[in-house]
């Protein structure tokens, strides 16, 4: 008789994990007031610039500067920074694809490197025997709110003079030694895309300690003005990267929330990382000590084939049967089509003379990631506590019965799929 769900048994887990995105009147206020007031755009609204007062605030920094997505506040925050045509930047082969792709776009070179096994995050020794005399700058990305090891990065790139730019995209409220991340380089992303942990659907922001950089991106992502000029004086070579105001009164709300939501969602954890270590082939993402807190965007296991009886796809196939929702982790940046196809960034780069052989490119760590972990999605932290003991329940019964998916065929990992 079949024991797993994907083979018919009754699953863990029939009733839905908690909804995401989450709002209430807070956003509803939030909206009829922009709505009511006439004023949708930033140029004359007030919500823009109250939020970046407050995400500012939140980083103990001066005000942030918000824009489109996630996705341009990189792009931004590397010009901001000095990053341009010819430049190198080092960048994570296990993130998402807008790490390596700002670089392209702000006609920088990205040099793919390696990453910690313990928790995705870059490898620092392989940012050290990456650099030459054209980097400029590491990109580095605090993979599931955990942070990169940045006492050894700052001290590499203040020997090196490199900036450092950080893609908090999944680290908000993550911090190291008790500071927050985005303030700990030059400069700091936020993406607030539907699934991340403060959302309007779409959004970004720059963060920084240094104003000079925020000025800089403000500009850039306000047509190259500068504040309090003519409005038809253009100083730099910008383009429209601004946030509106509907966006700013949701995110001001979801940032009253946050805090709350985030206290559960490391408890939540905290008890997931002690209950799946239990399980032998199942290892939880290790967090650094000096990683004070730990912004929970997903959960992330790396599953053992050998030890655990299955493998990742297996598994994650099984789980959701299981009635557990799970995302799928990232292919390797590298061996994307766009990077392996020869004609894959024109028509904006046709030369890649200088460029990595992406296709020959072997980083083992990535590869071995994005081939064995599992990537819960964070509403799995966002219920109470029996709801983590049904994630628990899940693994555990698949662990058991692991014989039973010995046939089942997998796409290859990296394939298909949605998010
Ligand atoms: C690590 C990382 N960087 C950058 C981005 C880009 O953000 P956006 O989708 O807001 O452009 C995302 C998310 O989508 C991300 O996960």
């Amino acid at each position: 008789m079949a024991e797993l769900a994907i083979n018919g048994a009754t699953p863990v887990r029939t009733n839905p994990y908690p909804r995401w995105p989450v709002w209430d009147d807070s956003e509803r206020s939030g909206l009829l007031d922009v709505l009511d007031s006439g004023d949708w755009w930033a140029t004359e609204g007030t919500k823009v610039g109250e939020f970046e007062e407050a995400w500012g605030r939140f980083h103990r920094t001066g005000p942030a500067a918000a824009v489109t997505n996630g996705t341009h506040a990189i792009e931004l925050a590397l010009t901001a920074v000095g990053v341009g045509e010819g430049d190198e930047v080092i960048v994570p082969a296990w993130s998402f694809l807008a790490t390596a792709s700002a670089v392209l776009m702000v006609n920088a070179v990205p040099v793919f490197v390696d990453v910690d096994p313990r928790n995705g995050c870059i490898d620092v020794a392989a940012v050290g025997a990456a650099i030459t005399e054209r980097t400029r700058a590491v990109a580095v990305v605090h993979v599931a709110g955990s942070v990169a090891d940045m006492d050894a990065l700052t001290e590499l790139c203040t020997r090196r003079d490199l900036a450092i730019v950080e893609d908090c995209a999944h680290a908000h409220g993550s911090t190291w030694k008790g500071l927050p991340v985005a303030t700990l380089g030059d400069a700091g992303t936020f993406s607030f895309q539907h699934s991340k942990l403060m959302t309007a659907g779409e959004g970004g922001a720059v963060v920084s300690r240094r104003p000079e950089v925020i000025e800089e991106v403000s500009s850039l992502a306000d047509c190259g003005r500068r504040p309090g000029r003519w409005f038809y004086s253009h100083y730099i070579l910008g383009g429209n990267y601004r946030l509106t105001e509907w966006q700013a009164a949701v995110l001001l709300a979801q940032l009253e929330r946050f805090p709350d939501q985030q206290a559960r969602r490391s408890a939540n954890a905290d008890h997931l990382n002690k209950a799946l270590a239990e399980i032998p082939g199942v290892e939880p993402q290790w967090r650094d000590p000096r990683c004070t807190s730990q912004g929970n965007y997903c959960y992330v296991v790396r599953v053992r084939p050998e030890e655990f009886g299955a493998g990742r796809e297996q598994v994650r196939l099984a789980l959701e049967a299981e009635g557990i929702p799970l995302t799928m982790s990232y292919p390797p940046l590298h061996h994307l089509e766009a990077f392996l196809d020869p004609d894959g960034f024109a028509p904006r780069y046709r030369n890649r003379a200088g460029m990595q052989d992406f296709g020959s490119l072997d980083l083992p760590v990535v590869k071995a990631l994005a081939d064995e972990t599992l990537w819960f999605k964070t509403s799995v932290l966002m219920g109470d506590r029996s709801d983590c003991d049904d994630v628990v329940t899940a693994v555990n019964r698949i662990h058991r019965h692991a014989s039973e998916l010995a046939d089942l065929e997998v796409a290859e990992p990296g394939t298909g799929g949605r998010r």
